[in-house]
């Protein structure tokens, strides 16, 4: 449940009236209403400013605020402020304060210098929301909560008194006796068993590598004691305004949090993202498959992007605008892949402060003589002749499978290598991208039963219920495939013996006997005999040996030369695939148009130049056509039959069209004939 204002999409930022005087508000809200804003999130940081000690809060300006928003016709995604503690809460109770892997407080000074197991932090933060939420649950201003900020951005890690509590409390409910633990962390390797609780720590800085299990448990538990902050504000939120939508800012593709556990939590899906427009076709891939994992997060529906930047960020080392025009192309990306809001940190720059040089909506030079405000503006403006889009949605047939708990077995100490999880994921992502073939990014858990191809990459950890997923996907129809050092573990992180991939062995058709990660500079090839193609494979190989499946490809080289790396194993009505080896990048293209194109019957929405992104975004009433031109070259798309009206030119266009560089069409499309009405 997006909030709904009016139908429309959402366009709006940040909104920080503590940082300046009350005459400024009065200039923002009619800037505000130039720019075509109707969305703010208010008061984020503002914890200090509402309660400036223990015992008082001071509301009249943000009562003046919210009265202001409200007669000017701009909703407010109210924060609970609880991001970062008011220095008198860290003088009265220094509990708060978090400590890092090594021993050492992070003190104030900075922002989120709080432990989520902090009784201090949620009995200040409870009150606080609790205050917050009384006072203007009933005001007209108020669209939805925005609650507390960008969880474990900067603080990923407590290692105190009460989060190590927490962790054995938190054990001791996932295990319930020690010897469940002890076995799950295989303690009798070096000497680690556990006689009580109170023996357990949170994985602290040690002399070597600490237990695998225990690593990954405390990732599992830090974004579990995160996500109970976020649901403790929630509750209260939802006991005091019943109907108004909560949410967070949730990141991109960040390891912190398993945001696949976060998503149920949320009303509507909402996020960041800051690509570097240093290059842009980068920051262009890394927005799409936030993007498309947004989308997937929230099973569809659309997301808003809560925060992007109008130009350049302060926080890397060197922050390069972003040149006219960006900012809009990729404000449609999110439209183009099934957002419904646009949003920026922030509507005003400060002037004092961390991120004084950071852009914003109304930049250092003032609103009237500013490029980057009247890009603003005029895409503000832009928006409300895209009415018509607010709610439809992207329906992909393929999936990418991602898994957080994957990702952090995958990334801890004392592997045979470190593959990298996100890259391989990006790699495959990057490939539908280019073919304009929509793609979801969901847990391997999800309903797979709407998708007629789904890629794992990497599937290391795997239990019998994710196995169980794929071998019914792939029995009734589907086409799998799975790439290399996958069903290896557990969930505890425990080996199955008897040959790798060993849950998998009937889906795929095969086992893996020994693996072989290559250093930088070494690697194997993949022949490809029938099509007599070879590519150089790099990282990674394993020794495969196939029971039912059919070898495609084979290894040139190594102790190994001439066995499987890549095969197709046919069961019920689907195939499985299996890729051993991480192939040069002609070569994943290859192996991705056997399963996808050949295998699934999945082919790109339109064809057209390299570098023009094109989506299908589906309404109830109505189909829309995004077309975005990437490059910095005219090109000519043919629609083929696709013909409609072009919301953002108003131009009905048919057969064919011009796209300069940077720009964006968004077809309507006319109803086919056969539906009886007539096309335009
Ligand atoms: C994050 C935070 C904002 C701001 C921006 C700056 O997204 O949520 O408060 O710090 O970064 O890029």
């Amino acid at each position: 449940m997006i909030p709904k204002l009016e139908g429309t999409l959402i366009f709006g930022g940040d909104y920080n009236p503590e940082q300046w005087p009350e005459s400024v508000w009065h200039e923002d809200m009619r800037l505000m209403r130039q720019a075509g804003v109707n969305l703010v999130s208010v008061g984020i940081f503002s914890w200090a400013r509402i309660q400036p000690n223990a015992d008082t809060f001071d509301f009249a300006w943000l009562d003046t605020v919210m009265a202001l928003l409200s007669e000017t016709g701009i909703r407010a995604c109210l924060a609970t402020a609880t991001a970062s503690p008011p220095a008198w809460l860290i003088r009265k109770d220094p509990s708060v304060l978090p400590l890092n892997r090594e021993g050492r407080t992070l003190y104030p000074g900075s922002r989120q210098h709080y432990s989520p197991c902090s009784g201090a932090y949620r009995k200040a933060a409870t009150r606080l929301v609790e205050a917050i939420a009384e006072r203007y649950a009933h005001h007209p201003a108020l669209a939805a909560w925005h609650v507390n900020n960008e969880y474990a951005c900067h603080m990923t890690e407590c290692h105190g008194e009460e989060t190590t509590n927490a962790f054995r409390l938190w054990l001791k409910e996932r295990y319930g006796n020690l010897d469940a633990l002890n076995f799950a962390w295989g303690t009798q390797f070096w000497s680690q068993v556990y006689s009580d609780w109170e023996e357990i720590y949170t994985p602290r800085e040690a002399p070597y590598f600490t237990n695998p299990t225990q690593q990954l448990d405390y990732r599992r538990f830090m974004s579990d004691a995160f996500l109970e902050l976020f649901l403790m504000e929630k509750a209260i939120l939802r006991r005091i305004t019943p109907d108004t939508p909560v949410t967070t800012n949730l990141l991109g593709l960040v390891p912190q949090l398993d945001y696949n556990q976060w998503a149920k939590e949320v009303d509507f899906v909402a996020w960041d993202n800051y690509p570097d427009p240093v290059d842009i076709e980068a920051g262009c891939l890394k927005h799409a498959i936030g993007n498309d994992l947004q989308r997937s997060l929230g099973d569809g529906a659309p997301y808003v992007l809560m925060e992007q930047a109008t130009s350049a960020v302060n926080w890397r080392d060197v922050n390069m605008p972003k040149p006219p025009g960006l900012m809009r192309l990729w404000s449609y990306q999110t439209l183009a892949r099934g957002g419904d809001g646009i949003m920026y940190f922030q509507w005003r720059a400060s002037v004092a402060g961390t991120e004084k040089y950071h852009s914003a909506m109304v930049p250092h030079v003032g609103a009237e003589r500013s490029r980057v405000y009247r890009e603003v503006a005029d895409l503000g403006n832009e928006l409300t002749r895209l009415k018509p889009i607010a709610g439809s949605r992207v329906c992909a047939q393929a999936a990418i499978l991602f898994d957080w708990d994957n990702w952090w077995s995958l990334s801890i100490d004392s592997r045979p290598a470190q593959l990298d999880y996100p890259a391989a994921v990006e790699d495959v992502h990057e490939w539908f991208y280019q073919q304009n073939i929509a793609v979801d990014i969901v847990a391997p858990t999800s309903d797979l039963t709407r998708y007629s191809v789904v890629v794992a990459p990497h599937l290391y950890m795997l239990d019998d219920a994710v196995a169980g997923n794929l071998t019914a996907f792939v029995e009734q129809g589907g086409a799998l495939l799975v790439t290399p050092f996958s069903a290896i573990v557990d969930r505890y992180d425990h080996v199955q013996p008897g040959g790798y991939g060993a849950k998998l062995k009937e889906v795929l058709g095969l086992w893996v006997e020994e693996w072989c990660p290559y250093p930088e500079g070494r690697g194997n090839a993949m022949q490809i005999e029938e099509e007599n193609l070879s590519f150089a494979c790099h990282s990674w190989a394993e020794v495969v040996h196939t029971t039912t499946a059919i070898p495609l490809a084979r290894f040139a080289d190594d102790y190994f030369a001439g066995s499987a790396a890549l095969t197709v194993n046919h069961l019920g009505a689907g195939c499985a695939y299996y890729l051993a080896t991480i192939p040069e990048r002609a070569g994943l293209d290859v192996v991705l148009r056997k399963v996808v194109t050949e295998a699934a019957g999945l082919r790109p929405l339109l064809l057209v130049p390299q570098g023009v992104e094109v989506s299908l975004r589906e309404g109830p009433r109505a189909t829309f056509l995004f077309l975005l031109n990437h490059t910095l070259e005219s090109v000519h798309i043919d629609l083929k039959n696709y013909h409609g009206r072009d919301l953002l030119s108003d131009r009905v266009v048919a057969g064919g069209m011009n796209l300069d560089p940077w720009q964006v069409a968004i077809i309507q499309l006319a109803p086919a004939p056969s539906d009886g009405q007539n096309p335009e």
